[in-house]
Protein backbone atom coordinates (compact mmCIF):
# COMPACT_ATOMS: atom_id res chain seq x y z
CA UNK A 1 0.00 0.00 0.00
CA UNK A 2 1.03 3.21 -1.00
CA UNK A 3 2.14 6.08 2.34
CA UNK A 4 0.05 9.41 2.55
CA UNK A 5 1.65 11.42 4.05
CA UNK A 6 0.56 13.95 6.28
CA UNK A 7 1.07 17.32 7.72
CA UNK A 8 -0.35 18.23 10.70
CA UNK A 9 -0.02 21.98 12.32
CA UNK A 10 1.28 20.85 15.76
CA UNK A 11 -0.51 22.24 18.63
CA UNK A 12 -3.91 21.82 19.67
CA UNK A 13 -5.41 22.31 16.53
CA UNK A 14 -3.35 19.60 14.91
CA UNK A 15 -4.61 16.95 17.93
CA UNK A 16 -8.09 17.68 16.95
CA UNK A 17 -7.25 17.34 13.16
CA UNK A 18 -5.50 13.73 13.76
CA UNK A 19 -8.62 12.93 16.15
CA UNK A 20 -11.00 13.33 13.02
CA UNK A 21 -8.14 11.21 11.01
CA UNK A 22 -8.48 8.65 13.76
CA UNK A 23 -12.18 8.47 12.99
CA UNK A 24 -11.86 8.20 9.14
CA UNK A 25 -9.99 5.08 9.70
CA UNK A 26 -6.30 6.06 9.68
CA UNK A 27 -4.83 5.89 13.35
CA UNK A 28 -1.89 5.90 14.40
CA UNK A 29 -0.75 5.02 17.93
CA UNK A 30 2.52 5.93 18.16
CA UNK A 31 1.61 9.61 17.93
CA UNK A 32 -0.83 9.41 21.01
CA UNK A 33 2.48 8.66 23.20
CA UNK A 34 4.22 11.55 25.06
CA UNK A 35 7.20 12.51 23.33
CA UNK A 36 8.89 15.12 20.73
CA UNK A 37 9.49 12.86 17.65
CA UNK A 38 7.59 14.32 15.30
CA UNK A 39 7.31 11.80 12.54
CA UNK A 40 4.69 8.74 13.03
CA UNK A 41 3.54 6.27 10.51
CA UNK A 42 1.29 3.61 10.89
CA UNK A 43 2.41 0.83 7.69
CA UNK A 44 -0.87 -1.21 8.34
CA UNK A 45 -3.05 1.55 7.68
CA UNK A 46 -0.91 2.97 4.42
CA UNK A 47 -0.72 6.61 6.89
CA UNK A 48 2.77 8.71 7.91
CA UNK A 49 2.04 11.63 10.23
CA UNK A 50 4.15 15.07 10.94
CA UNK A 51 3.85 17.01 13.26
CA UNK A 52 5.25 20.98 11.26
CA UNK A 53 4.98 24.69 12.46
CA UNK A 54 1.63 25.51 11.62
CA UNK A 55 2.88 28.82 9.33
CA UNK A 56 4.88 25.92 7.40
CA UNK A 57 1.95 23.15 6.73
CA UNK A 58 1.43 25.14 3.08
CA UNK A 59 4.85 24.54 1.78
CA UNK A 60 5.14 21.06 2.37
CA UNK A 61 2.23 20.36 0.82
CA UNK A 62 3.09 22.61 -2.15
CA UNK A 63 6.19 20.97 -2.76
CA UNK A 64 4.74 17.43 -2.31
CA UNK A 65 6.31 16.78 1.05
CA UNK A 66 3.55 16.09 1.87
CA UNK A 67 0.21 14.81 -0.06
CA UNK A 68 -2.38 16.68 2.48
CA UNK A 69 -2.48 18.87 5.70
CA UNK A 70 -4.20 21.12 7.52
CA UNK A 71 -3.57 25.65 7.33
CA UNK A 72 -5.25 28.30 8.19
CA UNK A 73 -6.90 30.51 5.43
CA UNK A 74 -4.92 33.52 6.71
CA UNK A 75 -1.82 31.58 5.25
CA UNK A 76 -3.24 29.88 2.09
CA UNK A 77 -4.50 34.10 1.18
CA UNK A 78 -1.41 35.12 2.31
CA UNK A 79 1.14 32.95 0.28
CA UNK A 80 -1.66 31.95 -2.59
CA UNK A 81 0.51 27.94 -2.36
CA UNK A 82 -0.29 25.92 -5.35
CA UNK A 83 -2.51 23.11 -3.68
CA UNK A 84 -6.39 22.20 -3.54
CA UNK A 85 -8.42 23.41 -0.70
CA UNK A 86 -10.59 20.70 -0.07
CA UNK A 87 -12.68 21.37 2.70
CA UNK A 88 -13.08 24.21 5.44
CA UNK A 89 -12.80 21.99 9.21
CA UNK A 90 -14.57 24.80 10.80
CA UNK A 91 -11.97 24.46 13.43
CA UNK A 92 -9.37 27.07 14.32
CA UNK A 93 -12.19 30.30 13.48
CA UNK A 94 -11.18 33.95 13.95
CA UNK A 95 -11.10 36.72 11.29
CA UNK A 96 -8.46 39.35 9.19
CA UNK A 97 -8.81 42.28 10.77
CA UNK A 98 -7.64 46.37 10.37
CA UNK A 99 -7.38 47.83 14.06
CA UNK A 100 -6.17 50.97 15.48
CA UNK A 101 -6.27 53.26 18.60
CA UNK A 102 -9.39 54.04 19.83
CA UNK A 103 -10.65 57.49 17.74
CA UNK A 104 -8.69 56.78 14.96
CA UNK A 105 -9.34 59.02 11.71
CA UNK A 106 -8.25 57.93 8.36
CA UNK A 107 -6.27 60.89 6.76
CA UNK A 108 -6.48 60.51 3.23
CA UNK A 109 -4.13 63.17 2.01
CA UNK A 110 -1.92 60.82 3.42
CA UNK A 111 -0.35 57.23 3.04
CA UNK A 112 -1.87 55.42 5.66
CA UNK A 113 0.66 53.28 7.21
CA UNK A 114 -0.23 49.95 7.93
CA UNK A 115 1.77 47.19 9.95
CA UNK A 116 1.10 43.24 9.53
CA UNK A 117 2.68 40.45 8.94
CA UNK A 118 -0.24 39.52 6.12
CA UNK A 119 1.71 41.91 3.29
CA UNK A 120 -0.36 40.65 0.86
CA UNK A 121 -3.36 40.29 2.54
CA UNK A 122 -3.50 43.89 3.59
CA UNK A 123 -2.06 44.98 0.26
CA UNK A 124 -4.90 43.47 -1.60
CA UNK A 125 -7.46 44.89 0.64
CA UNK A 126 -6.62 48.15 0.29
CA UNK A 127 -5.91 48.38 -3.35
CA UNK A 128 -9.92 47.01 -3.54
CA UNK A 129 -10.44 50.41 -1.20
CA UNK A 130 -8.41 52.75 -3.60
CA UNK A 131 -6.05 53.36 -0.81
CA UNK A 132 -2.35 54.66 -0.76
CA UNK A 133 -0.43 52.81 2.05
CA UNK A 134 2.92 52.29 3.17
CA UNK A 135 3.65 48.96 4.50
CA UNK A 136 5.11 48.17 7.24
CA UNK A 137 5.82 44.21 7.52
CA UNK A 138 6.85 43.06 11.04
CA UNK A 139 7.14 39.44 12.14
CA UNK A 140 5.04 39.25 15.43
CA UNK A 141 3.41 41.80 18.48
CA UNK A 142 1.76 43.73 15.56
CA UNK A 143 -0.51 45.16 18.22
CA UNK A 144 2.50 47.46 19.72
CA UNK A 145 2.94 49.40 16.57
CA UNK A 146 0.21 51.84 16.69
CA UNK A 147 0.43 52.37 20.07
CA UNK A 148 4.37 53.50 19.43
CA UNK A 149 3.37 55.53 16.50
CA UNK A 150 5.32 53.05 14.11
CA UNK A 151 2.01 52.93 12.23
CA UNK A 152 -1.65 54.43 12.01
CA UNK A 153 -2.87 50.69 11.65
CA UNK A 154 -2.45 47.01 11.76
CA UNK A 155 -4.13 44.40 9.63
CA UNK A 156 -4.06 40.95 12.10
CA UNK A 157 -5.94 37.87 13.25
CA UNK A 158 -8.48 38.65 15.63
CA UNK A 159 -9.77 35.89 17.79
CA UNK A 160 -11.29 36.73 21.16
CA UNK A 161 -10.30 40.42 20.71
CA UNK A 162 -8.57 40.28 23.92
CA UNK A 163 -5.26 41.33 22.42
CA UNK A 164 -6.34 44.28 21.25
CA UNK A 165 -8.59 45.11 24.23
CA UNK A 166 -5.53 45.13 26.38
CA UNK A 167 -3.62 47.11 24.27
CA UNK A 168 -6.30 50.16 23.33
CA UNK A 169 -7.22 49.09 20.12
CA UNK A 170 -10.37 48.39 18.20
CA UNK A 171 -11.36 46.69 15.09
CA UNK A 172 -11.95 49.00 12.34
CA UNK A 173 -12.93 46.46 9.75
CA UNK A 174 -13.13 42.90 9.40
CA UNK A 175 -11.25 42.22 6.34
CA UNK A 176 -12.39 37.74 5.73
CA UNK A 177 -13.01 35.31 7.92
CA UNK A 178 -10.45 32.58 8.72
CA UNK A 179 -10.43 29.01 9.81
CA UNK A 180 -8.81 25.84 9.00
CA UNK A 181 -9.02 24.05 5.77
CA UNK A 182 -7.81 20.73 4.94
CA UNK A 183 -5.52 20.72 1.68
CA UNK A 184 -3.62 18.51 -0.90
CA UNK A 185 -0.72 18.57 -2.97
CA UNK A 186 -1.85 18.51 -6.98
CA UNK A 187 -0.49 15.23 -8.12
CA UNK A 188 -0.22 13.69 -4.90
CA UNK A 189 -4.49 14.00 -4.76
CA UNK A 190 -3.98 12.36 -8.87
CA UNK A 191 -2.43 9.48 -7.20
CA UNK A 192 -3.67 8.87 -3.88
CA UNK A 193 -7.54 10.23 -4.61
CA UNK A 194 -9.15 7.27 -3.32
CA UNK A 195 -7.52 7.48 0.24
CA UNK A 196 -8.12 11.26 0.24
CA UNK A 197 -11.53 11.22 -1.11
CA UNK A 198 -12.09 8.14 1.89
CA UNK A 199 -11.07 11.01 4.64
CA UNK A 200 -12.73 14.09 3.03
CA UNK A 201 -15.82 11.94 3.23
CA UNK A 202 -15.47 10.59 6.33
CA UNK A 203 -14.59 14.49 7.63
CA UNK A 204 -17.78 16.10 6.18
CA UNK A 205 -19.83 13.55 7.94
CA UNK A 206 -17.63 14.03 11.56
CA UNK A 207 -18.63 17.54 10.56
CA UNK A 208 -22.24 17.32 10.35
CA UNK A 209 -22.62 15.09 12.68
CA UNK A 210 -21.46 18.17 15.23
CA UNK A 211 -23.79 19.99 14.07
C1 LIG B 1 -2.53 36.13 17.08
C2 LIG B 1 -2.64 37.56 16.61
C3 LIG B 1 -2.99 38.31 17.85
C4 LIG B 1 -3.71 37.29 18.70
C5 LIG B 1 -5.19 37.54 18.65
O1 LIG B 1 -1.25 35.88 17.51
O2 LIG B 1 -1.46 38.02 16.01
O3 LIG B 1 -1.84 38.79 18.50
O4 LIG B 1 -3.46 35.99 18.14
O5 LIG B 1 -5.91 36.68 19.52
P1 LIG B 1 -7.03 37.24 20.50
O6 LIG B 1 -7.97 38.08 19.68
O7 LIG B 1 -7.71 36.00 21.01
O8 LIG B 1 -6.38 38.01 21.58
P2 LIG B 1 -0.76 34.39 17.81
O9 LIG B 1 -1.05 34.05 19.23
O10 LIG B 1 -1.35 33.46 16.80
O11 LIG B 1 0.80 34.46 17.67
P3 LIG B 1 1.70 35.31 16.69
O12 LIG B 1 2.01 36.56 17.44
O13 LIG B 1 2.88 34.43 16.47
O14 LIG B 1 0.91 35.56 15.43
Amino acid sequence: MQMLNVALPKGRLGEKVYAMFKKAGFPCPSIEEPSRKLIFENVACGVRYFWVKPSDVAIYVERGAADIGVAGKDILLEYEPEVYELLDLDLGKCRMAVAAKAGFRDDTRRKLRVATKFTNIASQYYLSQGRDIDIIHLNGSIEIAPILGLSDVIVDIVETGTTLKENDLQVYDTIVPISARLIANRSGYKFKGDQIDRIVESIQQQLQAEK
